[in-house]
């Protein structure tokens, strides 16, 4: 590959922000972005994250606390003097709650959505120009799934709200785009992996015969963040095996 190409698609010394780093998309994405030289930091609730590669970058956040947020914020533009890219992974989905429903909506809304909008909010005030948000939506977010409205409002929320920032954040240099996964085998798909039904029925619509695993986000969150997508703003990528556009 000559000089041009790796130089577009590098990360190399490029400060990457990841919510949501503990485990399975998040943690595949940061160690991805840490194999290609970027220096990562790594948020999420849990004590420690999964993966011992990531302890030594790992801070523990609820993105839900705005102030321990922007804290953290201004810790790493101390340490790397700027931040290039953010990418909000972070999101809950509920089981159902036959008691307070509303109440499971409302949880599910205030992180996938109101907690991220405050991310990218508080750490763009910070970013270099020329900096990267993705945010991780998903294909609920362009199509209508039973059981748990609160994500699927969460996620066409975030794919809109990405549109929105991108013309808002115009100005200051950064770029909004993000990535819409279908079927990606992690914990928070855990009971409808395990149950070989639904398993079975969420295969037969991927053309790419396998569900998704975490690391199949990562050429593209990489992509995301470098220059290659220099002229890329406000779109969505779908990473779903061919889920999505498959009709019979
Ligand atoms: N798996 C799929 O099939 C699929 C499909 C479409 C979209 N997605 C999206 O992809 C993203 C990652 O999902 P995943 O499958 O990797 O789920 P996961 O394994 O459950 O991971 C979710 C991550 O978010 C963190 N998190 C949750 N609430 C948080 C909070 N308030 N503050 C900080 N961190 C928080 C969790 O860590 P702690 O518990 O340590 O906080 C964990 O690191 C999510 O946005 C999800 O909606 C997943």
């Amino acid at each position: 590959m000559n000089d041009y190409v790796m130089d577009i698609f590098s990360i190399i010394n490029k400060t990457v922000l990841v919510t949501g780093a503990s485990k399975g998309i998040g943690e595949a994405i940061s160690l991805g972005c840490q194999a290609a030289g970027a220096n990562i930091v790594c948020l999420a609730r849990s004590p420690r994250p999964n993966s011992p590669k990531l302890a030594n970058s790992y801070i523990q956040c609820d993105i839900e606390d705005s102030l321990i947020y922007e804290e953290i914020i201004k810790d790493v533009i101390k340490k790397f003097g700027s931040i290039d890219s953010l990418i909000n992974v972070a999101a809950i989905s509920l089981p159902p709650n036959q008691e307070n429903e509303h109440e499971r909506f409302s949880k599910t809304l205030n992180v996938n959505l109101n907690a991220v909008f405050k991310c990218c909010d508080i750490t763009s005030r910070f970013m270099s120009f020329g900096g990267s948000i993705l945010n991780i939506s998903s294909i609920g977010g362009i199509q209508g799934f039973p059981n748990n409205p609160g994500y699927v409002a969460s996620k066409g929320g975030l794919r809109m709200l990405t549109k929105a920032l991108a013309i808002d954040l115009k100005e200051k240099g950064i770029r909004v785009n993000c990535l819409m996964p279908g079927y990606i085998k992690t914990d928070m798909t855990k009971a409808s992996y395990d149950n070989l039904r639904t398993r079975s029925r969420r295969l037969d619509r991927m053309i790419i015969k396998r569900w998704g695993k975490p690391e199949d986000l990562v050429g593209a969150a990489i992509f995301f963040v470098s220059n290659a997508s220099s002229y890329i703003t406000g779109t969505d990528l779908i990473i779903d095996g061919g889920w999505t556009a498959k009709g019979l």
